[in-house]
């Protein structure tokens, strides 16, 4: 399962890239928003620097002839460029026009499993089903998960799942087990996934042993 990291921080993006374990990068409005006063492209273009990889950057307009005239303007800024589109008809209408240009998309919003049929059938390079956003009316995100990779895989859909809106590890070992394609993972929660207690407390002995050992060995 391919992870990408979810947020619009240089710095955390850098962290995980270091640690060689991301893939890609989604940012949406509300996370460009968290940094600041920072110019939306040139940090786009800060992070596919960095990540060498698919990054996420979303459409703002509403209306289909806006939409694909900002899609067009950032792509422009990196080969590595995914657009973010959210999913309505001008959206759906939008996402056929920019494939057909060769143009990747990753189409946002996503809560049921036929939104994520038009999505797929218009050609989205990805799909964005929130699970977190899910659970919190009630509903089980993971369900929804396992459902468009069922319909995906009966008629040998091209187009990714990415697993978003993921609020804890749970999430991620829940999808990676029905072969999600990818997990979007807010930093907060990759830090998560390297933590087992069982591993600190092996740790902890295994120097403690060492020390006992170097101690007998220097007598
Ligand atoms: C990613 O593509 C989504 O924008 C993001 O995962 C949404 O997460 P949230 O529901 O925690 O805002």
């Amino acid at each position: 399962m391919k992870i990408f990291l979810d947020t619009a921080n240089i710095e955390q993006i850098k962290i995980a890239k270091d640690w060689g374990i991301i893939d890609g990068v989604t940012t949406n409005p509300t996370l460009v928003a968290k940094e600041g006063n920072i110019d939306f492209e040139t940090r786009v273009k800060e992070i596919c620097d960095v990540v060498q990889g698919p990054v996420s950057a979303e459409v703002v307009s509403m209306d289909y002839e806006n939409m694909v005239k900002e899609a067009r303007e950032l792509a422009k800024i990196s080969e590595h460029v995914v657009i973010k589109i959210p999913m309505t008809k001008d959206g759906i209408k939008a996402v056929k026009t920019l494939s057909s240009e060769g143009i990747k998309t990753n189409v946002t919003l996503v809560f049921s499993p036929l939104q994520a049929l038009l999505a797929a059938k218009a050609g989205a390079t990805y799909v964005s089903p929130f699970i977190g956003r899910v659970d919190d009316i009630g509903n089980q995100g993971l369900e929804l998960i396992e459902e468009i990779l069922q319909i995906f895989y009966n008629y040998g859909f091209e187009t990714e799942v990415i697993a978003a809106s993921v609020r804890h590890p749970y999430h991620v070992v829940e999808v990676a087990k029905m072969g999600c394609d990818v997990a979007t993972i807010p930093f907060s929660v990759l830090e998560k996934l390297f933590m087992h207690p069982l591993t600190d407390r092996g740790i902890e002995r295994f120097s403690k042993d060492w020390e006992e050992y170097l101690k007998l060995k220097n007598k």
